[in-house]
């Protein structure tokens, strides 16, 4: 049964288009692509668009224009904004790049994988490990978000510190614009200063500028050694320390440096199976580090003991846990990646998505905690994330037996206390996530003036209908 508002005329051209697999009216069949990972949002969607080449997304997307029917681009749906689902007005289409999963080429001697968008970052991994290369991007959701989704979000993660975020691993790209033309920018070049580096403008923009259809990613040589250890610290700033304390010693080792607070860690070690706390005894906070390099001599594993011996002895490390084993390093990996599945799991969550300058983090994490808790006494105020490159995920998470409606119904009252902080130490609203539709309030007091009017009149130049993820980054009226 068909569920669709779409005009007859673009129903059947659509239809002949991409065929059953790549047309999907039914509600029942679309239900999926209409809520987020969070379950914020539950919007509704005239069809969900399923092409399988650059070609008939073109196409596809030149037909919508033609009807003035918008389109929501998806890859993975993990979007923590809503910035992947359609409102619930039911007129817009989802295009959703999972059928576009071919990887096309690595190359060794650029050290470049050249991948469809909707290949899954797990699956791209996977692929150059196997040619003994690394896609240096390591994030939570990497087993479902795509590279397609990873480009539009200009995604971070647990690598940033050492490789940078998404943006700076893009070397290439083709995308079908608002339009339906193909932009084809899919150069291999580490220098190319030929005008304006218009894949940069494609990335980061949530969908609202055209639809990456395939990327040239940068990679690079496996590293043959790691050491990884699990640390418990007295607070954020013995992690910043500690960190320090690495980064004196050898700042290109570190390829990882991440933040537990020990509200978080207690909620993953009750709520997720198989991850109890590896330490003796609970503590206030952890650092996850990991060290890699090209070489395979044992210099990480004494750089590693030095900084942690030195650390003991001063008090700054209580205790610690070294992986042995590449299964052992999994597992306390796999304790920082549930974080965000234990939080789902203890029920209604506010992320703030911060960043702030590495120094301030200990003064931000300690006024934002203090102003939450007489905001709304019995809340949960479980930091954690990549404390390394600043970004700091101050998640709240509602008191134990509240009501999950109304917690959230003070949503933007926790985001404004918890930004009025950032903004007073130099920070981002959103330094991974993105704005999606959650955050688009906040756009006019952070991004006002010349710098929002820019970004609205190049949507205006590309998009004049404002058919492209309409709702998304930019407050509507
Ligand atoms: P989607 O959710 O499908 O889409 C995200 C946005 O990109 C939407 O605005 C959508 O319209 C647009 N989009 C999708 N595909 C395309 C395309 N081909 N062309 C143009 N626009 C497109 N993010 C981080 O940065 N770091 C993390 O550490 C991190 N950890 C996460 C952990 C979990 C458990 C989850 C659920 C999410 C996490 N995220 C993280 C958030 C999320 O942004 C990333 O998973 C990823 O960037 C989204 O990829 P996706 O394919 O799921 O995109
Ligand atoms: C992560 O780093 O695990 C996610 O970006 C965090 C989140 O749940 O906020
Ligand atoms: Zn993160």
């Amino acid at each position: 049964m068909s569920d669709t508002s779409l005009p007859p005329e673009l129903y059947t051209a659509l239809a002949d288009l991409l065929g059953p697999s790549g047309f999907l009216t039914n509600s029942t069949d679309t239900a999926s692509y209409c809520t987020d990972w969070r379950m914020l949002y539950q919007g509704k969607c005239a069809a969900v668009l399923r092409p399988a080449t650059t070609a008939d997304c073109a196409q596809a997307v030149t037909l919508c224009v033609q009807h003035g029917v918008p389109m929501v681009p998806q890859g993975g749906n993990t979007s923590m904004v809503g910035g992947a689902t359609p409102d619930e007005s039911g007129k817009a289409v989802v295009i959703s790049t999972t059928r576009m999963n071919r990887i096309l080429n690595i190359d060794h001697a650029d050290l470049t994988m050249t991948v469809e968008a909707g290949v899954t970052l797990k699956a791209a991994q996977d692929a150059a490990l196997k040619e003994g290369l690394m896609l240096p991007l390591s994030i939570s959701s990497e087993g479902s978000a795509d590279i397609g989704g990873i480009l539009a979000t200009n995604a971070g993660g647990n690598n940033t510190v050492r490789y940078g975020n998404a943006r700076e691993l893009a070397l290439g790209l083709e995308a079908v614009m608002p339009d339906g033309a193909v932009l084809n920018v899919m150069r291999k070049l580490r220098k190319d200063n030929t005008g304006y580096a218009l894949r940069q403008l494609l990335i980061g923009s949530e969908g609202t500028l055209g639809i990456i259809t395939t990327a040239v990613i940068q990679l690079q040589p496996q590293p043959r050694t790691r050491e990884t250890a699990l640390c418990a610290v007295p607070n954020a700033k013995g992690a910043l320390d500690l960190f320090a304390a690495f980064r004196k010693q050898d700042p290109a080792a570190i390829q990882a440096f991440e933040y537990m607070s020990g509200t978080s860690m207690g909620l993953v070690n009750a709520l997720i199976d198989n991850c109890p706390l590896p330490l003796s005894e609970p503590a206030a906070a952890y650092a996850l580090v990991e060290l890699a390099s090209p070489r395979a001599d044992d210099s990480l594993r004494t750089l590693m003991e030095e900084v942690l011996g030195a650390a003991f002895e001063s008090g700054l490390v209580s205790d610690a846990v070294l992986a042995e084993s590449e299964t052992q390093r999994q597992n306390l990996w796999m304790i920082r990646e549930e974080h965000a599945e234990a939080q789902k799991r203890a029920g209604a969550s506010v992320k703030n998505d911060v960043s702030v300058p590495l120094a301030a983090i200990p003064e931000f994490i300690e006024k934002a905690t203090q102003a939450c808790e007489a905001l709304i006494p019995g809340i949960r105020v479980a930091p954690f994330g990549h404390i390394g490159d600043g970004n700091i995920h101050f998640n709240l998470v509602q008191p134990e037996g509240a009501d999950p409606k109304g917690f959230l119904a003070q949503d933007h009252a926790m985001m404004d206390t918890v930004a009025n902080i950032v903004r007073t130490l130099g920070g981002s609203f959103s330094a991974e996530h993105g704005v999606g539709q959650l955050k688009t309030y906040m756009m006019p007091s952070w991004r006002g003036g010349a710098e929002l009017d820019s970004m609205r009149k190049i949507k205006a130049a590309l998009d004049p209908q404002n058919l492209m993820n309409p709702g998304k980054i930019f407050p509507t009226a």
